[in-house]
């Protein structure tokens, strides 16, 4: 399986994803290439540092449909078949989502359907929840909406700030991305409705 990955900033969980494919934690699979937004994101280094090729595809000024047909033209053009994304701070277009159907996915620093958007973090303390989390989902046209097919919870402590809370959910993303790129990589699920359907019951931690 040829694996794309899209950033927009420092790039964590990007490298905890190349190093388990490089591990062989993720069987069967490469990351052919890294796509940046912004030239300036610092996870594009380490992706090089990684033996990744990584690459800049700016909006430009264009439209958000023109802009993904640029990423969707570089990702085929590699024969990438399956898209993470890793701090990528763009709405998909609706061609984009449908160029690969089931085929991208998403870890976003909340307990969906609670928190999408910016500032997931910041809104949990905000709001005076007590858990958080974080989701790997399916993408699919609308905002942190897809199918889920992890999450892990973090509890929070009345001390917590947005910046601990984040450090606090971060520790568990990279595990929980790999993990559920993992299993979805073994093919063993299936998309019932919103559901998706393991066949040995696997749902996170
Ligand atoms: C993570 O918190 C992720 O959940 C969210 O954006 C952040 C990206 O961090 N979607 P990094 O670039 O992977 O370090």
């Amino acid at each position: 399986m040829k694996i794309g990955i899209l950033i927009s900033g420092r790039g964590s969980n990007m490298s905890a994803i190349v190093e388990a494919v490089q591990s062989g934690r993720i069987p069967g699979s490469e990351v052919a290439v890294v796509i940046s937004d912004k030239k300036s994101a610092q996870g594009l280094e380490k992706a090089k540092e990684r033996g990744v090729e990584a690459i800049v595809v700016a909006r430009k000024g264009r439209t958000r449909e023109q802009h993904d047909a640029d990423i969707i033209g570089e990702l085929k053009n590699r024969g990438v078949e399956f898209v993470c994304l890793a701090g990528y701070m763009r709405l998909l277009s609706k061609e984009f989502v449908q160029a690969f159907s089931n085929k991208i996915i998403n870890i976003h620093p909340s307990l969906l359907p609670s928190f999408p958007g910016l500032d997931a973090q910041k809104q949990a303390i905000e709001y005076g929840v007590k858990i958080s989390g974080c989701t790997v989902h399916f993408v699919d046209e609308d905002l942190d909406h897809g199918a889920i097919i992890t999450q892990k919870s973090v509890a929070l402590s009345d001390e917590d700030t947005a910046e601990s809370l984040s450090a606090k959910i971060l520790q568990h993303e990279h595990e929980q991305y790999v993990e559920a790129l993992r299993r979805i990589a073994e093919g063993k699920y299936e998309i019932i409705g919103r559901r998706v359907v393991f066949s040995d019951n696997f749902s996170g931690s």
